[in-house]
């Protein structure tokens, strides 16, 4: 078991490309469970992203800009390492549906094999998210669809940018 301490400090692992309404809830239920929560962006896992990295770190930040204890920052290689680096006993991950399930239990047990200090936690958001993923939110707003009710004002306004930049290059 790791030291007491560690059990505070929890990491919330994503691509967040970008963040949604879905992720915030997963967070902001994190900020009230733990002492700290670290939204860690993976870097290099999409090969073509929609946002930079350092685009969606600045977008998390300034969504969390008014909670003290959620820190945003990026990572790579193993999670529990990271995990370790941070001092953090917790991994926080959200669960939509079923379909969540199978990979999410295989990823859970895989880093307790590799580190059994680090506790997974699973949170379900509200159930007006449980649909939502960053993966429909590109394919709607690319096919020019509203996704306004389900993602931070910023990220509504930047991927209105982004998709009235790619028009404009079409045109
Ligand atoms: N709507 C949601 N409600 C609760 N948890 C969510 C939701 N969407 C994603 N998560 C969780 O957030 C974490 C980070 O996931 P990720 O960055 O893959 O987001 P995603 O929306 O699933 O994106 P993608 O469609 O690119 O896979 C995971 O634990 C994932 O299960
Ligand atoms: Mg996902």
């Amino acid at each position: 078991m790791t030291e007491r301490n560690a059990d505070h400090i929890a990491i919330y692992p994503g691509s967040f490309d970008p963040l949604h309404n879905g992720h915030v809830d997963i967070i902001r239920r994190g900020a009230r469970l733990f002492d700290r929560i670290v939204v860690g962006i993976l870097l290099n896992i999409e090969k073509a992203p929609l946002f930079t990295v350092q685009e969606r770190v600045e977008i998390a930040r300034e969504v969390f800009r008014d909670y003290a204890n959620v820190e945003v920052d990026t990572f790579d290689g193993l999670l529990v390492e990271y995990a370790r680096r941070k001092g953090a006993g917790v991994i926080v991950r959200g669960l939509r549906a079923v379909s969540d399930f199978e990979y999410e239990m295989q990823m859970a047990l895989m880093n307790r094999n590799l580190n059994p200090g680090v506790e997974t936690v699973f949170m379900m958001p509200s159930e007006m998210y449980t649909y939502v993923s960053s993966r429909i939110v590109k394919e709607v707003v690319a096919l020019g669809g509203s996704v306004t009710n389900l993602v931070p004002s910023i990220v509504d306004d930047r991927l209105r940018e982004k998709r009235h930049a790619r028009s404009t290059l079409r045109a």
